[in-house]
């Protein structure tokens, strides 16, 4: 045989090998049906424990898309690869996971495989559930199997080209999963631990503030640098935090319980969806969460800066942006200028608001248009939407207004297409 040929034959070979290796690698034995567990055969306390924890993780915000059926799935998530739709995990035994035993689901949570054997995707955060603990998975258990049983299936994924082929993300997996709980970091404080595990795990707080790489995977390297989620940005909540106040452990604290905090914007959008679930958690949890991530933003620059004082830049914005300046005055200027009702209720001024100091108008302009609930149910002032109320050309230029005045930052550039985006 030529060298060519061997060298050709070496590289079918290894070729051959490597297709039999992941396909080894990608097939799971299907895991046998059980009859759905009688719900008075779960511990009570273990069941409201797990209650807990999938408000933690929200598991409702992705698995609910009608009220009237919680967790009966359906609702779609937009990827860069195409849709994939959140399943039914109620305790239904055709459509649901109500014939998946304890084993099933704890390897779902911990390898995303499902009972049948099959690759979930990714767009389920099992690579951070992954790092929950045996005992949090048993209770998330015995809470979905005492939920009431809803049948109907969500619709299959709409995936472009080859990622529809499920066996890719065994490779996906073998890159990126970093299996099974966190080890412990014994030179911090059990706190913080802690935090560290809730946070990472079934918070999966990272799944929406991390940037993902090319096959939709976090960039370690760059963990909690701000993302885009939903048309929203996520801001980085590490060094780069542009935070104009502090987070401290307190105000974070309050934030994730409450959903507002004395020196930051209300939280809007998907965070929104976060904070009402995290309403619903234990306080020393919510405590343990905040230590830990507001210890991630301890090199950032308000965490240096003595006292902060806020910036209001209001004759420079009435010079560059006079219409606005009419418009802010009689529609906004009566929540939000200082010693408006609002503000005397201990509500922060608008230089405070990390949305007004990102790079980008997103965030900004998608609360102007959409408005804003109190979150956490609580009575209290509603910001409204002004979609309907005002024009794509009053938005731009509310933004603009509001960016000169309230920050020294440079204006935004990208303001007409965050409000066509902002439309759709
Ligand atoms: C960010 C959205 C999101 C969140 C939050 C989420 N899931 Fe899911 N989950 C999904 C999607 C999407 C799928 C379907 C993946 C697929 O089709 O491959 C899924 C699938 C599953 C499955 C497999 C079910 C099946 O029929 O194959 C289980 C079990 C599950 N999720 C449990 C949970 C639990 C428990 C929580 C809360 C701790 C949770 N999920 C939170 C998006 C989410
Ligand atoms: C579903 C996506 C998503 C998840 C999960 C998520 N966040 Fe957020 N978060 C956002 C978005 C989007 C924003 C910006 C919107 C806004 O201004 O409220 C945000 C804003 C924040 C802010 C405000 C930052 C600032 O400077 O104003 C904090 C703090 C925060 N998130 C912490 C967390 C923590 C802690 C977790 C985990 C318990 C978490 N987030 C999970 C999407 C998410
Ligand atoms: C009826 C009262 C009300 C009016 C009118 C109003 N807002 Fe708001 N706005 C709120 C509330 C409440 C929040 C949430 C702030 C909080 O509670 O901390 C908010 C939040 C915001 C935020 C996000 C920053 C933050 O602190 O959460 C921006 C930006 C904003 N408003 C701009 C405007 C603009 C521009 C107008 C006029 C077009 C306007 N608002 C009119 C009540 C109002």
């Amino acid at each position: 045989m030529t060298r060519g040929g061997a060298l050709a034959v070496g590289i079918v070979f290894v070729c051959a090998a490597g297709a039999v290796a992941a396909i080894a690698f990608a097939w799971h034995p299907a895991i046998d049906e059980i009859t759905p567990p009688a719900p008075g055969s779960f511990d009570r306390y273990l069941v409201a424990e797990g209650e807990d924890l999938a408000n933690l993780g929200n598991c409702a915000g992705c698995h609910t898309s009608e009220p009237s059926r919680p967790l009966a799935g359906g609702r779609a998530l937009d990827t860069p690869f195409g849709k994939v739709f959140a399943t039914n995990i109620t305790p239904q035994a055709d459509d649901g996971i109500g014939a998946w035993s304890s084993e099933a689901f704890g390897r779902a949570m911990r390898r995303g495989i499902a009972r049948d054997g099959r690759q979930l995707y990714p767009a389920f955060p099992y690579d951070h559930f992954t790092h929950a603990t045996d005992h949090q998975i048993a209770a998330l258990y015995a809470w979905l199997m005492t939920r009431r049983p809803i049948a109907g299936r969500a619709p299959e994924p709409q995936l472009a080209g080859i990622f529809a082929f499920r066996p890719l993300v065994a490779a996906w997996n073998l890159l990126y999963l970093d299996e099974g709980p966190l080890p412990t970091d014994g030179s911090r404080p059990s706190q913080w631990n802690r935090g560290r595990v809730l946070a990472e795990g079934l918070g999966h707080c990272s799944g929406c503030h991390t940037p993902r790489d090319r096959f939709g995977a976090e960039d370690v390297a760059r963990a909690y640098d701000g993302a885009w989620t939903e048309g929203w940005y996520a801001p980085p909540l590490n060094a780069h935090s542009p935070a104009v106040q502090p987070w401290t452990p307190e105000e974070l604290q309050t934030y994730l319980h409450t959903g507002l905090a004395p020196h930051h914007a209300a939280a809007a959008g998907p965070m929104a969806s976060v904070t009402r679930a995290l309403a619903q958690v234990p306080e020393e949890d919510v405590r343990a969460i905040a230590v830990y991530i507001s210890s991630l933003m301890a090199d950032a620059p308000a965490s240096k800066q003595d006292k902060p004082q806020p910036v209001d830049r209001l004759a420079v914005a009435q010079q560059q942006h006079p219409e606005a300046a009419t418009l802010y005055a009689g529609a906004c200027a009566t929540c939000h200028d200082p010693g408006a009702p609002m503000m005397q209720q201990g509500r922060p001024v608008l230089s405070w608001a990390t949305p007004l100091h990102e790079a980008s108008p997103h965030d900004t302009v998608r609360v102007i248009m959409q408005g804003l609930t109190p979150p956490g149910g609580s009575s209290g002032p509603t910001m409204p939407a002004y979609a309907d109320m005002l024009s794509d050309q009053q938005v731009q230029d509310l933004a603009a207004y509001l960016r000169t005045r309230f920050t020294d930052k440079p204006a935004w550039s990208d303001v007409p297409a965050a409000v066509a985006e902002a439309r759709k």
